[in-house]
């Protein structure tokens, strides 16, 4: 009896290593493309972005979700680091700060150079594997980080953004945030005003991935209505699983599909939370969404965060509920679309077993164990990533004119900037206000004040 009980554990044992051993063998071949790291805050938060500092060698800095051992033993070949300045810095010094953690994670490159590879292209991944280093990215969170400047984006271009974060947990002038859809904050743009069309169409020409997490469901849908080319979730989890307005609803996640198309469903999806006004976010003077069959599909893609709070919509996880939001997204949008963007150094709490970035092959251990095919797995960790930023390379254009129209004077806070080039506008206040002064008198006199 006790043998045959003996036998079996062994087996299950045998199995998991199996997996294990799988998962392994596939990352060496082909490693992990993490969408969205903030480990770059962390270094602004503890060392003041000093990588010489006590304590702030990588090798052996503790206390974070990575560090280069841990990304190493993850077998992680690729990264987006987050160049995030928090909503706060918006008409404020929210440029500066990100123009400092694009260059913190430039120096991660230059002092690390055995590890990390800052890329810029596509083909940039292949070069960095065949080297055994870290493919480095820069994503910029949060479109406050532009200053509503076209000029600032093209800047920010050329120092190496290859995604954009259309908004972080605030508003822009020009887009809406998902705390829109949550009712703590109000609609503005209701999706995207036109002047964040023009930035959409400015990062579609330069070949910058448009970047969905964050922003509020109309903003997804005016996106994926104008983008030419696939858009990513840098960082968000499916809502059909965890209904936080932080995840991806269904009916947007047939719109990221990629070939071959999901069978077309009623427009009108069931949603999990109590009645609201259906149009949420949806002014007048934004389109009603298209039956499904009308809408192109955008071949972008999803890629999963790990927070707690996304995962489970509680304050503890798991790896296999992590596990469960992968398996959902492959079901609706296709394994085309299924990434990984866990927000690691980013977030306070992670579920148990993906608790730092070794731990991704546990992750896709656990996808084998669930029938994943290898291409599957394959696609997950990086070659949806890779074919996406293909086709966004494909789709730019840097031999058309660029964007030049600026934001409306009225739409940008002034309080604490100049106004140049805005000639009338500013001119036309102070002459009134002369005008008004100089008449005054004289009105008065008249009794026609
Ligand atoms: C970090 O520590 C390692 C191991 O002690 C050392 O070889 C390396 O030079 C250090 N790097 C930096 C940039 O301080
Ligand atoms: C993960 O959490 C879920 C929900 O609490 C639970 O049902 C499941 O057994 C857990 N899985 C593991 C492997 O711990
Ligand atoms: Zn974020």
């Amino acid at each position: 009896m006790w043998s045959g009980w003996w036998v079996w554990a062994l087996l299950g044992l045998c199995a998991a290593d199996q997996f294990r051993e799988q998962a392994r063998r596939i990352m060496s071949d082909t490693p992990a493309v993490d969408g969205h790291n903030d480990l770059p805050w962390q270094l602004l938060k503890r060392f003041n972005n000093q990588l010489l500092a006590a304590g702030a060698n990588l090798s052996s800095l503790e206390g974070t979700h990575t560090s280069i051992p841990k990304l190493r033993a993850g077998f992680v070949g690729g990264q987006f680091w987050s160049a995030y300045t928090p909503c706060d810095t918006q008409n404020k010094d929210s440029v500066k700060r990100t123009l400092e953690q694009i260059d913190v994670i430039h120096r991660m490159c230059q002092l690390y150079p055995e590890t990390f590879a800052c890329i810029t292209s596509s083909s940039g991944f292949g070069e960095a594997w065949a080297a055994h280093k870290v493919a480095s990215l820069v994503g910029v969170e949060g479109g406050h980080s532009i200053d509503s400047s076209l000029a600032v984006l093209r800047a920010l271009y050329h120092l190496g953004m290859r995604y954009l974060t259309l908004t972080h947990s605030c508003n822009t002038p020009w887009a809406d945030n998902w705390l829109v859809d949550t009712g703590a904050d109000e609609a503005q743009s209701k999706g995207l005003s036109p002047f964040g069309k023009r930035v959409v169409k400015e990062l579609n020409r330069l070949g910058v991935m448009v970047d969905l997490a964050h922003v509020s469901m109309a903003t997804m849908r005016a996106v994926l209505e104008l983008s030419k080319a696939p858009v990513i979730f840098s960082h968000s989890s499916a809502y059909a699983i965890c209904p936080n307005r932080r995840n991806v609803p269904d009916d947007v996640l047939e719109l990221v599909v990629s070939a071959p198309a999901a069978p077309p469903r009623p427009p009108t999806a069931p949603r999990p939370s109590k009645p609201r006004p259906r149009p949420q976010g949806l002014g007048p003077n934004q389109p009603h969404p298209r039956p499904l069959s009308q809408q192109k599909q955008n071949r972008g893609l999803v890629m999963v965060n790990f927070y707690n709070d996304y995962v489970s919509c509680q304050k503890e996880a798991n790896l296999s509920q992590v596990a469960d939001h992968l398996d959902h997204i492959k079901k609706v949008a296709g394994a085309e679309a299924v990434g990984l963007g866990g927000d690691f150094d980013g977030v306070t709490r992670l579920p148990a077993g993906l608790e730092d970035v070794s731990k991704y092959p546990d992750l896709v251990a656990e996808l084998l164990r669930r029938g994943w095919s290898e291409q599957d797995v394959k696609g997950a960790l990086a070659n949806n990533l890779v074919r996406v930023f293909m086709e966004v390379e494909k789709a730019s254009n840097h031999a058309a004119a660029p964007e030049e129209e600026p934001i409306a004077l009225d739409q940008l806070e002034a309080s604490c900037r100049t106004l140049y080039g805005y000639s009338r506008a500013p001119l036309l206040q102070p002459l009134l206000g002369a005008l008004l002064t100089t008449t005054a008198p004289l009105l008065l006199s008249l009794h026609l004040l």
